[in-house]
């Protein structure tokens, strides 16, 4: 896959959790929980993480210095049509409280093409304040586990605060990394996410990391942001634009063959095409037995 960003790794990861940090207590706000609170339950970096995060997550209370216009935007907490009444059943999030549906920052709903089924183990890439984790929880089941995996410290403090207002036990969130998973080989069923892999500076490494924690057989069921012709310089050059899930979102044939690359088999890609150029598309694949 071709380099996609004139930024730096770094420079790309700081602006996503500086921008998903400060939705992260916005939404911990709105739900009546202070900022403060959600700050102190940051957790240190788990043991075994290979490579410590070193990304400074803004003050509390500093939102509108730190992120400007960008998360008061129309597709920011708060704001009329959530990603949550977007794109999911009103029976499933309905059940959810407002500090999960808030959150919600998804491109669409990977649980629609998971097919879960009880007892199978769950790996969410990017979980953010956990939507998809708790809906995917009801369908494992108690014999079931699911995982959320996030580098946003405000984002998992959010995500474990939402896993004890539901009193989920099959649920778990770990920060880290994407491009370095911090689970073992061949340890999920299933790994789905929700508008994340486009901003990730390292998209092979991802989707090296997910073949490796998949186990025989195992599937990979994302949605994301794919764009269906050449992206335009301009946008690929905007750090603002990679944040927003647009700059780093791959063409789609990139998408595809960077899973053929890491060994995935039937690999697809589900979406429709418009004359933006980006759409949501739902990506799926699976590790050969
Ligand atoms: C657009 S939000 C989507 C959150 C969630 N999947 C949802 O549907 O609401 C992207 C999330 O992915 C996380 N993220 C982005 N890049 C990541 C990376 N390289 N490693 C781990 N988490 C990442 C961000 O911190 C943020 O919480």
């Amino acid at each position: 896959m071709t380099e996609q960003t004139e930024h730096t790794a770094r420079e790309v990861k700081q602006a996503v959790v500086e921008q998903y940090g400060a939705r992260a207590r916005r939404a911990m706000e709105v739900a009546g929980q202070s900022p403060a609170a959600a700050a102190c339950c940051a957790p240190a970096a788990p043991a075994g993480t290979a490579a410590p995060l070193e990304f400074v997550s803004i003050a509390p209370g500093t939102d509108a210095a730190a992120c400007g216009d960008d998360c008061c935007s129309a597709d920011s907490v708060g704001n009329e049509l959530t990603a949550a009444q977007r794109y999911y059943a009103a029976a499933d999030v309905d059940t959810l409280p407002d500090s999960v549906t808030l959150a919600s920052a998804g491109c669409g709903n990977p649980i629609a093409v998971a097919e879960l089924a009880e007892g199978e183990h769950v790996l969410d890439l990017g979980s953010g304040g956990g939507i998809d984790c708790f809906l995917a929880a009801r369908r494992v089941g108690d014999t079931g586990a699911v995982w959320g995996l996030d580098m946003t410290p405000d984002m998992i403090a959010l995500a474990r605060h939402n896993a004890s207002e539901l009193a989920l036990a099959n649920v778990h969130f770990r920060l880290g990394e994407i491009e370095d998973i911090p689970f073992a080989d061949a340890h999920f069923d299933v790994i789905m996410s929700n508008c994340v892999i486009n901003l990730s500076p390292d998209k092979p490494r991802v989707f090296a990391e997910s073949f490796r924690v998949l186990r025989p057989g195992g599937r990979f069921r994302v949605s994301d942001m794919v764009w269906t012709r050449e992206i335009p310089a301009d946008v690929r050059a905007s750090i603002g634009e990679w944040a927003a899930c647009v700059a780093g979102a791959p063409q789609v044939e990139d998408y595809l063959g960077g899973l053929r690359a890491a060994g995935f088999v039937d690999v697809a890609a589900d979406y429709t095409d418009t004359e933006q150029g980006i759409v949501s598309a739902y990506i799926t694949a699976t590790k050969p037995e």
